[in-house]
């Protein structure tokens, strides 16, 4: 008998988790390296303050408040009704699989894809398949449309911007997977998730253009990224009503509390400001691309706020490297690659500095 009586196929697994290390210079989760306001912070605290005086009530399940302000925040016509949020986008994430895999059925992504994605079919016990992107990243069609006819997924999985390569998918390669899914033995799902959304390319539109037309589309959201509010756990989704209604069976009763509701409220009254370094982020984003290539190296193209670049033949002595000059990156992403988040133009002038260091030591 082994002890505790662990699920067989969960024994020996390391709980995921980036290295939460006590660096200066932290460029590998993803986080907006700008906080709130002194102003918007007070809001929160008065709106978490007000919040706390009825803790002895539980919160408004149907968050409707919330889902009213984000469906203003989406704009492109989304009613409350197609609202969903939960704590985290990775909480709605597995909440979709909850309701739409689970025994029997298959999930599907194409790899490289955000990590978590594994883990969630895992845990909702969901056939996990991955097909394959291209050398650039990109999606081949063609492969994604036989897959899917295959596989006969009931969620498909599509990161955009990806996770960790960034690349945004265009809209014809969402609405032809919208119809491949939407032609399989039980209609399945097509979730594109934006958690990068706000840091698109000038150019490159959102899946939410497409939800009046495709049933089956589900477009994913997070407040931790744009919005600076990593710590809140704030993710939420735009879908049809249907979707969002059939999720409510598997939430927990009263899943986003009182103070997460209150906090949400208040960030997306400070919209404008907490969304207001994004362009800065996009510009200091676009200029570590430009450098890295400079140096010469191959990057993948970013509509996100972090970058893919490489092929370093040891990148575990590169990440090394620059962890021992007090910068933290992420060691992700196919053989060779590495992941740098974008943080403030301070931050990435001490990137580019300890990584001119790391290769010059390794040429010699
Ligand atoms: C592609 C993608 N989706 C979802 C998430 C989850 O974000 P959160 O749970 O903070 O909303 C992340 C986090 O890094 C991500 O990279």
């Amino acid at each position: 008998m082994t002890w505790p009586p662990l699920r067989e196929e969960l024994r020996g697994i390391e709980p995921y988790g980036a290295p939460q290390l006590d660096v200066s210079v932290q460029l590998n989760v993803n986080e907006n390296p700008y906080g709130p306001s002194p102003a918007c912070a007070a809001d929160i605290a008065a709106a978490v303050a007000a919040a706390a005086t009825t803790l002895n009530r539980y919160p408004d399940r149907e968050f409707t408040e919330l889902r009213t302000a984000l469906a203003d925040y989406l704009g492109h016509g989304v009613t409350p009704e197609q609202v969903w949020a939960a704590n985290g986008s990775n909480e709605v994430m597995l909440q979709l699989l909850q309701a739409f895999g689970g025994p029997g059925r298959v999930a599907l992504s194409f790899a490289p894809t955000y990590s978590m994605y594994p883990e969630y079919a895992r845990d909702s016990v969901t056939a996990w398949v991955v097909g394959h992107r291209e050398t650039d990243f990109s999606l081949d069609l063609d492969h994604a449309r036989d897959l899917v006819k295959e596989k006969q997924p009931s969620v498909v999985l599509l990161p955009s911007p990806n996770n960790p390569t960034g690349t945004a998918l265009p809209l014809d390669a969402v609405t032809t997977l919208c119809e491949a899914a939407a032609s399989t033995e039980q209609g399945g799902i097509v979730v594109v998730d934006e958690a990068y959304g706000e840091f698109r390319r000038a150019g490159t539109p959102s899946a939410l253009e497409l939800l009046p037309r495709h049933r089956n589309l589900v477009v994913s959201r997070t407040m931790s990224k744009a919005f600076a509010l990593a710590g809140a756990r704030v993710g939420y989704l735009a879908a049809a009503p249907e979707i969002c209604d059939a999720i409510r069976v598997v939430r927990l009763p009263y899943h986003l509390s009182a103070v997460t509701q209150a906090t949400a409220l208040a960030a997306l009254r400070h919209a404008p400001e907490l969304l207001g370094k994004v362009d800065q982020l996009r510009a200091e984003r676009d200029d570590t691309v430009a450098w890295l290539r400079g140096r010469g190296l191959l990057v993948a193209d970013s509509d996100a706020n972090f970058a893919l670049f490489g092929t370093f033949r040891d990148r575990h002595a590169v990440w090394q490297g620059l962890l021992d000059r007090g910068v933290l990156i992420r060691e992700t992403g196919p053989d060779g690659w590495l992941r740098v988040s974008i943080g403030t133009a301070d931050e990435m002038q001490t990137f580019k500095e300890a990584l001119t260091q790391v290769m010059e030591e390794a040429e010699r």
